[in-house]
């Protein structure tokens, strides 16, 4: 049996932290799996991916459709060979190459690749055939994009490589699915990358884990209409899982939708300093934080929000700017994108990259090209400590570190740069570690990946 519990409080010790929230999913059982050995950073050679559904049959939108691309840009000396394929029966082999320091953008098709494409199977599980894997001779940085054909409606998400998965991970959905008029909203795909692979999933609606046998680029998939934050996939080899919701609403503006999708990453990934500062333009921001281990605090700015939670907590900050979060135990933060009151930007899933994640080795990422997306206005945002301030580069550009802006009471500090469509790269002058996040908005749009973080990793990449 499933239950909920919302608590809102607010935080009094705070100007800048505006409410906390706590959500509690109940759940038996949560596995523990061995972290992979070592530690290493980057693009692959191998990903394994699908797209979330975007589509709704919905009796308002019945002539919609999406346009879904990959990117994949290529930061090696050698050209890169690409070979895409997927078991899904209208989808056709594709082969290209992308020249190094180059990034080539491309179709997926048909639409109805999508998981649960129009939603028929809302509130069950159901295992579909819609993996799509890439191959690349070289190193290679893939980013997708789902966006309805108005060019509204989108996220995109960075592919993390099959080498840097792993085998239990928190699903993250949204949280304003209860004011839905439609059908489903939040969604979440599990893909095996083995074959004969048990992923289970704990604590949806029932009281113990629910196990599905799947074989390679098959994957469990699940649309609902409840929420999934919080539930825990745990599978018996590595496993790909994209979250998001269908038609998330953020937090702020309750009443349009867009797509919101991020690809996990496992739980051993989780961080103890988390610093985040809310995305242009919105009026304010929005961070929801997992954890790791039963007995977590949580701090913001140095004052405890929150004491003694559990593994199947959460809890959703509020921050009139910014703040610094940690905690006691390993945590994950995730930013929801919203739409300010002008209707500028919307909802988006992005990582806030923790200190962990950081990394010092220059990170190569696509910008679409303008006409093909709304005008939309794009920039990365550089996150490193004070020392590094000064020293992070955007293809030539050095922003002096009087530009940056201090995250909460933190050594951290971010830079929004402004990036037009093409490819760009941040590395850094002093070998100082640094994070980059790339989004983009329009009017009630927006989107959100964060390219190449240090993430654990198993064999070679
Ligand atoms: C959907 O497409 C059909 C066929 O092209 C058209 O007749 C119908 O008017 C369209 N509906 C809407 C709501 O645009
Ligand atoms: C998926 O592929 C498997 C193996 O080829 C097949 O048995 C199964 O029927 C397919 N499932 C769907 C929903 O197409
Ligand atoms: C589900 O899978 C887990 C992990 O593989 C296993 O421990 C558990 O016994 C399985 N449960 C059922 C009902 O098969
Ligand atoms: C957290 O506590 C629950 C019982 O409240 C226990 O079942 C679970 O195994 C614990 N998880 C961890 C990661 O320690
Ligand atoms: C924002 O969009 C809503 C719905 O489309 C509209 O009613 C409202 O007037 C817009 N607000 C502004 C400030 O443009």
């Amino acid at each position: 049996m499933i239950w909920w519990l919302l608590v809102a409080f607010c935080s009094l010790s705070h100007s800048e932290l505006l409410s906390t929230t706590i959500g509690t999913r109940n759940a038996e059982l949560r596995q523990r799996f061995i972290p992979p050995a070592e530690s290493a950073v980057n693009s692959g050679t191998k990903f394994m991916f699908s797209f979330l559904n975007s589509h709704l049959a919905s009796s308002l939108l019945p002539n919609d459709t999406e346009i879904l691309t990959v990117s994949v840009t290529n930061p090696s000396a050698s050209s890169a060979n690409i070979v895409i394929t997927s078991p899904w029966p209208g989808f056709h082999q594709m082969s290209f190459s992308v020249a190094s320091g180059a990034s080539q953008m491309v179709t997926i098709n048909p639409p109805s690749i999508q998981t649960n494409y129009m939603d028929p199977e809302f509130e069950s599980v159901v295992i579909e055939n819609k993996t799509l894997t890439l191959i690349s001779s070289q190193p290679v940085f893939v980013v997708t994009s789902n966006t309805h054909a108005d060019l509204d409606h989108m996220d995109k998400y960075s592919v993390i490589p099959v080498c840097q998965l792993g085998q239990e991970y928190n699903i993250v959905g949204d949280e304003s699915s209860m004011a839905s008029r439609l059908k489903s909203s939040n969604i979440f795909t599990v893909i095996a990358t083995i074959d004969n692979t048990v992923v289970s999933i704990l604590d949806y609606r029932t009281s113990g884990p629910i196990n599905y046998t799947i074989n390679t680029g098959q994957q469990v998939t699940l649309a609902t209409f409840w929420y999934t934050t919080n539930i825990v996939i745990s599978a018996s080899n590595p496993v790909a899982v994209i979250s998001g919701a269908v038609c998330g609403y953020g937090y702020y503006n309750q009443y349009e939708c867009s797509q919101e999708t991020v690809m996990l990453y496992p739980t051993n990934n989780y961080g103890l300093h988390v610093p985040y500062y809310k995305f242009l333009p919105e009026d304010f921001g929005e961070v929801m934080v997992l954890m790791q281990e039963n007995n977590t605090n949580v701090f913001v700015d140095g004052v405890q929000v929150v004491t003694g939670l559990s593994v199947f907590q959460y809890i959703i900050l509020q921050f009139r700017t910014g703040g610094y979060i940690t905690a006691n135990n390993p945590i994950y933060g995730l930013a929801i994108g919203s739409t300010n009151a002008n209707n500028q930007s919307g909802p988006f899933f992005a990582h806030i990259p923790a200190q962990k994640n950081f990394i010092n080795s220059p990170v190569t990422f696509p910008v679409a090209q303008a006409d093909n997306e709304k005008s939309l206005s794009n920039y990365a945002r550089v996150v490193t400590l004070i020392g590094n301030i000064g020293f992070i580069q955007l293809d030539s550009y050095v922003p002096n570190g009087l530009v940056y802006t201090r995250m909460g009471r933190s050594e951290f500090y971010f830079i929004d740069i402004p990036v037009q469509p093409g490819v760009h790269t941040v590395s850094s002058l002093n070998g100082g570690f640094f994070s980059v996040t790339v989004y983009g908005f329009g009017t009630i749009t927006s989107y959100a990946f964060t390219p190449e973080l240090d993430l654990q990793t198993s064999g070679s990449c």
